[in-house]
């Protein structure tokens, strides 16, 4: 018999995927589902994407249910995670990945644009957190286990300054500090908090650096593995951190860039 593509880490669980309804967030939704974790599907503008997903993991046997939210606003949120624990009957697993970019040089770049960012990926990422902690907290107790664990969606930029992104980049090293914060709170609860930061995934946000050969080739000079990331190496990581195998593994960032943090730079003696 061959082996399953990923052993059924997550049997069982119930999880809330944000942002779910294209690039890295619907690679994690479908992985989750793969590794047993009913799944709760959230877009924000994209229905349809989000409502196919949940399709495809019904006809395999999975549960999923698609919830439209926008994760900025706080009754949203609340609604959101509120709606997954009504559908499964309550919530273990957070994957908190919904996030926009919106490009300007400092002189160009509006306050819209700035709290617009902010927004998402940042207070997005607080709100969802909160809320799902909610949950957490009325669930049961795993002994010898972790109750419940988050994945923060972080990047490459909460450590890497990118000039031209300064919303994106605040928002990433905010996510970094929040994310260490929430673990040192929630650690005595048995609540594991991480991040995954990947680097240039294969993904509609940043098509345009690999959207053509030209660009491609100029992006692969920043990632010494040799090649673009794609989404299922993101969702790998997160279902390893979200899965008992991580089981004290908390406060962590687990970088999924082909070593694009590694200062390419200097491979040829700087
Ligand atoms: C950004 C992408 C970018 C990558 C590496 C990600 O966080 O969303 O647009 O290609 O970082 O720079």
């Amino acid at each position: 018999m061959s082996e399953p593509a990923i052993r059924p880490l997550l049997a069982g669980r119930r999880a809330l995927v944000t942002g779910a309804s294209s690039g890295i967030g619907f690679a994690v939704a479908r992985t989750l589902a793969e590794a047993g974790a009913a799944v709760a599907v959230n877009y924000h503008s994209s229905r349809e994407p989000a409502e196919k997903l949940v399709e495809e993991i019904r006809a395999a046997g999975g549960k999923a249910v698609a919830i439209g939210a926008d994760v900025s606003e706080e009754a949203e949120a609340v609604r959101l995670v509120n709606e997954t624990v009504a559908e499964f009957g309550g919530l273990d697993l957070l994957v908190s990945n919904s996030g926009i970019q919106k490009d300007a040089k400092l002189g160009e770049m509006t306050l819209k644009d700035w709290q617009a960012v902010i927004a998402v990926n940042l207070t997005g990422q607080f709100l969802c957190c909160r809320e799902a902690v909610r949950a957490f907290r009325a669930g049961p107790d795993r002994p010898g286990h972790a109750r419940a664990s988050i994945v923060c969606m972080s990047s490459v930029h909460e450590i890497i300054p990118w000039a031209g992104h300064v919303n994106y980049a605040a928002s990433k090293g905010g996510i970094h500090m929040m994310m260490q914060t929430l673990a040192q709170e929630l650690a005595p609860e048995r609540i594991r908090v991480n991040a995954v930061a990947p680097g240039a995934i294969r993904t509609p946000i940043n098509k345009e650096a690999w959207g053509t050969d030209e660009a491609l080739e100029k992006l692969l000079r920043l990632i010494p593995y040799g090649r673009i990331g794609e989404p299922a190496d993101v969702a790998r990581a997160v279902t390893w951190l979200l899965s008992d195998e991580a089981e004290y593994v908390t406060g962590t960032t687990l970088f999924v860039d082909g070593g694009m943090s590694l200062y390419p730079g200097f491979v040829d003696n700087g």
